[in-house]
């Protein structure tokens, strides 16, 4: 039974992990964090450092709040736990602590932890390498209207994918701002934020007189909760580094 220490535990993304792992049957919760108090079959406290040295762990999973990490990887390298980091949104600074505590613990970050997404991206790094610059990209990403951050986390790995392929890129966020011809070398991504939408993107290659489009649509949180799983499972054992889904998707 591999334990896990689930951050943000009643948030959306928690409470889905929860009920992930009680299906798996492989996995327990031997602890929640979580700010925000509420009844749980496991035991929460309000951060990593309240929780007692005897509640043993074999990883962590983190699904809270991007603020919540540097605090989250100190507590991570004091107990040797590895950590999958669900969370997204961070800043610089936040990114350079998980860089470093990759160094001395397994740290597994993907801003989306679905089989599908990551299968997109690997498409989008194909489809940009074969249709070249002569196709202009534009991202089109729709998430609930509770999401925090924008552009969504994923928007930016597939982004990233694309320009990894190619020599100059820029990206544009707020078209409104500019008033100029659009050039070849941009990303357009465009975030739309309503009801209840668990996650959609759209990567649009349009070149002339033609159109490519190739979507994703995530129909529950399920499928993240799954995938955070997968990761924490797959992670106890693998030596100090930075992992990510890929990496996971390799030896399935
Ligand atoms: N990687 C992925 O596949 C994926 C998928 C969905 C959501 N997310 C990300 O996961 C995060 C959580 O999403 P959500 O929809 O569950 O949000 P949510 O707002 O429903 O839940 C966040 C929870 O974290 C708690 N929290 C806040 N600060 C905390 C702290 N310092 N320590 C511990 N807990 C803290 C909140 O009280 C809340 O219960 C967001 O960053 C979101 O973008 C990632």
């Amino acid at each position: 039974m591999t334990k896990i220490i689930l951050s943000g535990a009643f948030g959306r993304m928690g409470r889905a992990v929860t009920a992930a792992a009680i299906e798996r049957g492989d996995i327990a919760i031997a602890a929640g964090i979580d700010p925000v108090g509420g009844a749980a079959e496991f035991s929460l406290y309000a951060g990593p450092e309240a929780i007692p040295a005897e509640c043993a762990a074999d990883a962590i999973i983190d699904f809270s709040h991007h603020t919540a990490l540097p605090e989250l990887l100190a507590f991570a390298i004091a107990r040797n736990l590895p950590i999958v980091v669900a969370t997204t949104g961070h800043d610089e600074q936040e990114l350079a602590a998980m860089h470093a505590a990759a160094k001395k613990i397994p740290v597994f970050y993907s801003r989306n932890m679905s089989l599908g997404i990551n299968l997109l991206i690997d498409l989008c790094r194909r489809a940009s390498l074969a249709l070249g610059t002569g196709f202009d990209v534009e991202i089109i990403e729709r998430h609930h209207n509770r999401k925090l951050d924008a552009p969504s986390g994923t928007a930016l790995m597939l982004a990233d994918a694309i320009a990894e392929t190619r020599e100059e890129t820029e990206y544009v966020y707020d078209r409104h701002t500019v008033r100029r011809q659009r050039d070849p070398s941009e990303i357009g991504i465009h975030a739309v934020r309503g009801g209840t939408i668990v996650g959609e993107h759209e990567v649009m290659f349009a070149g002339r007189d033609e159109v490519i489009t190739l979507s994703h649509s995530a129909a529950s949180r399920e499928v993240f909760a799954t995938g955070a799983l997968a990761a924490a499972h797959w992670l106890p054992g693998k030596p100090a580094g930075l992992y990510a889904m890929q990496d996971l998707i390799k030896e399935l």
